[in-house]
């Protein structure tokens, strides 16, 4: 069994479902509204828990009904949450989350406590990271926190995994040096790159280009069309799981949660965790909502 660290975001989602997205200045009608548990980090966490890893958070929430709610389902999940800091003044991070009938959605974040993750705070729980297999981040808190975290993590043996979500221009080369494992999705591969990944070729030249800034290896999450991988001078795509999606919010945090819980830290079993990973995410694609539709282990036989 893995022992996953995640550092990263609590939000709690305010979803709803509709027949179709507004135009600017329209009113529609939609079908429902719920709130679920959410965030790129706390998603990615559970996944990793369910799909079965002993499983670490680092993170930060406000002093508010939304933080009680979010530590009461992670605390259900077992997730320990020895490094999740309680801020003064500040709100838990919300998102707010439009799913159109096609499954099509839109998604809008209000940062609050997650962008107040300070870098002293990572360092106060080096210890959860030395003890890690992996250590897994996104952007949905501050850079100069998940530096330090993969700082800590590579001066103690531990493989880092990168998931450049939601994207950016560019990322710091001081961190793709230290990241083993990078997981961006089309749209954020050709950010960073300047690459559209249109076909398999693509593909491999904006992989190239990041192995060239130090990562190691790179995988491409391709929606319906599964997973692509670069590591070692061999790359190849792990198709999908044929499936008809509902609402594909956290598909890619399923992937990633799945991945660091099955991939063993010297990559030797690359491609059986993708086709892990995409089974993962094809159940979470058919369900509503982020957390309530990650998988459990049981679930993928
Ligand atoms: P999101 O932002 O919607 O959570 P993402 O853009 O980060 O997702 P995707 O590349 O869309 O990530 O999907 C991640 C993984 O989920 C894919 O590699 C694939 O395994 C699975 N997946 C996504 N969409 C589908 C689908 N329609 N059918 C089957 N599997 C899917
Ligand atoms: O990746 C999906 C997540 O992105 C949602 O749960 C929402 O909270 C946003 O952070």
């Amino acid at each position: 069994m893995n022992n996953v660290t995640v550092i990263g975001s609590i939000n709690l989602d305010r979803s709803i479902r509709t027949p179709r997205m507004a135009k600017g200045g329209e009113t529609i009608h939609i079908n429902e509204s719920f709130s679920a548990g959410g965030g790129k980090g706390a998603n990615q966490a559970v996944a990793a828990k369910r799909l079965g890893a002993d499983t670490h958070f680092i993170g930060a929430i406000g002093e508010d009904d939304a933080g009680k709610m979010m530590m009461e389902l992670l605390t259900e999940e077992k997730i320990d949450l020895s490094g999740v800091e309680k801020l003064l003044r500040t709100s838990t991070g919300q998102a707010y989350v439009i799913v159109s009938d096609d499954g099509e959605n839109s998604i809008y974040v209000l940062g609050g406590a997650n962008m107040q993750l300070a870098p002293k705070h990572v360092e106060s729980h080096a210890d959860l990271i030395a003890a890690s297999n992996w250590i897994v981040a996104q952007f949905e808190t501050p850079l100069d926190s998940t530096i330090r975290a993969f700082e800590i993590a590579k001066q103690n043996g531990v493989a880092t995994l990168l998931n450049p979500a939601p994207a950016v221009d560019e990322i710091p080369t001081e961190l793709l040096k230290l990241t083993d494992l990078i997981i961006p999705n089309e749209t954020e591969t050709e950010i960073l790159t300047g690459i559209k990944v249109t076909d398999e070729s693509q593909m491999q030249k904006a992989a190239v280009k990041l192995h060239s800034l130090g990562v190691k290896a790179v995988l491409i999450t391709l929606g319906s069309h599964g997973t692509f991988y670069s590591y070692q001078g061999e790359t190849g795509i792990v198709p999908a799981f044929k499936v008809k999606a509902i609402d594909t919010t956290a598909a890619g945090d399923t992937f990633i949660g799945a991945l660091s819980s099955k991939l063993k830290p010297d990559l030797s079993n690359l491609t059986d965790a993708i086709r892990f990973s995409n089974r993962a995410s094809s159940i979470t694609v058919q369900r509503l909502g982020a957390q309530p539709s990650i998988p459990y282990l049981n679930e993928l036989d």
